[in-house]
């Protein structure tokens, strides 16, 4: 194949032209762990994507139109790609432990990239109102570049994840379209939060920067930003959405949001001891921004100080490391463990879950900016 005459994913204008650029290199180490489906791996979605067609945006046009055309202005085209900033990275010499939590956090951040874009260019193929097709078209390109940039940083290490093998053979799950709009918009939100926490953090700590693709994180986060302005607009445009027996979901989706976030991060405890961040204050201030920006839409926000907050975050934790414990033992010891691991996990969960949360009056507009 001649790669010289296509583009670099990051000069894709459509996402099918970025993964065209993605080399199909079958590297199963990652693509078996971009395959595993537990609750706390990036999972794939499918949603009723006649439902979602049928979205009528006049309501908020005018915030419409002037998303989509920043959007398609793409201040970010060219940008996902390595130039002189990029510095080399001596993978061999990498302290093991801190590879593998590195490795094993490129791959889930692929694949999160990935779930989005494949969610989002089905959309736009199956859909046939312009609005949303436009929308969801331009969000595939941006997903196609981030995942495919991450994927980049992963072959330097000699790994790649097969994203063409991912869209066949991973499960999709099923959401409905109102479900899919709150995770959505959450997992957009949260995803500029973090990627903007730790910019910042190593904008600061310049010497903790250990590796390159971290300088390409306000860009990035700036196009998570975006796709969350949208997703806000697609909830404003039925006020049903954030109301009534529907704010019961959107606090479900914020507390497993947070707490499976919590837990993920946990257990990366060298990743975040060689960036200096304490995995537990990067939560705090990764739910304080998340919530803070939320206010946009969501009639309620989680009492993140609330005393029972962290003890039960803790909790999950302590009962998700007892399960992966469990699961290596085997046997029936190992599954009584688990069972009970499992069980403490959801009363925690419970628990969370009826902490009072601190009602919110949704503004008349919802544009924000990037403001962290
Ligand atoms: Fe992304
Ligand atoms: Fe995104």
């Amino acid at each position: 194949m001649n790669t010289h005459a296509m583009p670099h994913s990051a000069d894709a204008t459509t996402a099918e032209e970025a993964l065209a650029r993605q080399e199909v290199i079958d590297s199963s180490m990652a693509t078996e762990v971009a395959m595993q489906n537990t609750l706390l791996t990036p999972r794939f979605y499918t949603t009723d994507f006649d439902e979602m067609d049928a979205i009528d945006v006049s309501g908020v046009r005018k915030d419409w139109d002037e998303l989509i055309g920043r959007m398609k202005s793409d201040p970010n085209k060219g940008h996902f790609k390595k130039n002189a900033d990029w510095d080399e990275i001596d993978w061999d010499g990498m302290e093991p432990k801190l590879k593998a939590e590195f490795i094993d956090f490129l791959i889930s951040s692929c694949t999160a990239e990935f779930s989005g874009c494949v969610l989002y260019k089905e959309m736009k193929r199956r859909g046939k109102n312009a609005d949303i097709t436009t929308l969801f078209q331009l969000m595939a390109r941006d997903e196609a570049r981030h995942a495919g940039f991450i994927n980049d940083a992963l072959r330097e290490a000699g790994i790649a994840v097969n994203l063409g093998f991912l869209t066949q053979a991973k499960k999709y799950t099923y959401f409905r379209p109102k479900f899919i709009y709150y995770a959505t918009y959450l997992s957009e939100k949260i995803g500029y939060a973090r990627y903007i926490t730790i910019f910042r953090h190593l904008e600061a700590h310049p010497e903790q920067r250990f590796h390159p693709i971290f300088k390409w994180f306000r860009e990035w986060c700036n196009d998570e930003f975006s796709h969350g302005e949208a997703f806000a607009l697609l909830l404003k445009t039925d006020p049903k959405l954030t109301s009534g027996i529907n704010k019961y979901w959107i606090k479900f989706f914020l507390t497993a949001v947070y707490s499976t976030m919590s837990v993920r991060d946990h257990q990366r405890p060298a990743f975040h001891a060689a960036l200096g961040v304490d995995p537990t204050w990067y939560g705090q201030e990764v739910f304080r921004k998340t919530s803070e920006i939320s206010r946009q839409v969501f009639p309620l926000t989680l009492d993140i100080n609330h005393p029972r907050w962290q003890p039960n975050l803790d909790r999950m934790q302590a009962a998700n490391a007892e399960i992966s414990a469990a699961r290596k033992a085997g046997g029936v010891g190992g599954w009584l463990r688990r069972q009970v691991a499992s069980a403490k996990a959801a009363a925690a969960f419970v628990s969370l879950m009826t902490i009072p949360s601190i009602p919110n009056a949704v503004p008349e507009t919802t544009r924000l900016v990037p403001a962290y």
